[in-house]
């Protein structure tokens, strides 16, 4: 099977250009699952009920989150309401939502596990002990274990790679919102990127109008953020499943206008 993957979606402009394009992508690449980071769907920062029906009803199967996942208060309601969202798994027990969820497709079953990263991120619990402790728990309960790793640093998201390499079926960085070129088959079997990118507008810096970004660098004094109005352009994997081993065969970035 293939899986299709999609970077941080941002605003109201990138959810729009999934739901108008998302189901002809799925079908030029052959891909029979997909999951969306939606993180920054709703107005850049964090998600809600509209963002979320956006990237759902377009088709995505699960939606991962990051350091933007309490950013809008409507994220409790989608936890409440038991929608296939995952926050990062290593926020403090006891915090509202799921890390993972599994996904039973019929032919598969599929677990989805998202955590966050601590180098220049939120100070959460160690995602490393946590992504051991959450695949010990599921891996005799599906047949593939996705990891969303949203983190800042290329070292972290390498070092987990490599760390999860064999348990994971697949490793990828979200977050940065660049896409790296180092997508490969790890030595164990998992597929890995230490960045798939965003689904956000060109001549941004990392979706933010360039020219704010610009000037808050030149004079060090904060200005309010606002969403570049740029046409957006799709980062994204394609992973390719065995059917019979689960293991993943290949890994594709894919960039689409
Ligand atoms: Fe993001
Ligand atoms: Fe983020």
């Amino acid at each position: 099977m293939n899986i299709l993957v999609v970077g941080d979606v941002i605003g109201q402009a990138g959810v729009k250009f999934i739901r108008d394009k998302l189901s002809g992508i799925k079908k030029l690449y052959g891909a029979s699952f997909c999951v969306i980071n939606g993180e920054n769907s709703a107005n850049g920062n964090g998600i809600n009920v509209e963002s979320s029906q956006g990237l759902l009803l377009a088709g995505a199967d699960v939606i991962t989150l990051g350091n933007h996942t309490f950013d809008k208060s409507d994220v409790y309601k989608l936890f409440d309401e038991k929608l296939p969202i995952v926050r990062p798994a290593n926020y403090p027990p006891g915090t509202a939502g799921e890390g993972y969820l599994i996904i039973d497709t019929g032919a598969v079953k599929i677990c989805v596990i998202s955590l966050l990263g601590r180098v220049n991120l939120n100070n959460l619990d160690c995602p490393f002990r946590c992504a051991q402790e959450l695949i010990l728990k599921v891996k005799d309960r599906c047949d593939i274990i996705l990891v969303d790793f949203h983190a800042e640093a290329t070292s972290e998201k390498i070092a987990m790679g490599y760390f999860l390499d064999g348990k994971a079926t697949a490793v990828w960085g979200t977050h940065t919102h660049v896409q790296t070129a180092d997508e490969r088959i790890l030595p164990g079997g998992s597929a890995y990127i230490t960045g798939i990118g965003m689904t956000g507008p060109v001549n941004s810096v990392i979706g933010v109008k360039k020219e704010i970004i610009i000037s808050k660098f030149l004079t060090n004094i904060h200005q309010k953020f606002e969403i570049s109005d740029n046409p957006i352009n799709l980062n994204g994997i394609i992973l390719t499943i065995d059917d019979k081993t689960h293991k993943a065969t290949a890994i594709e970035r894919i960039s689409i206008s």
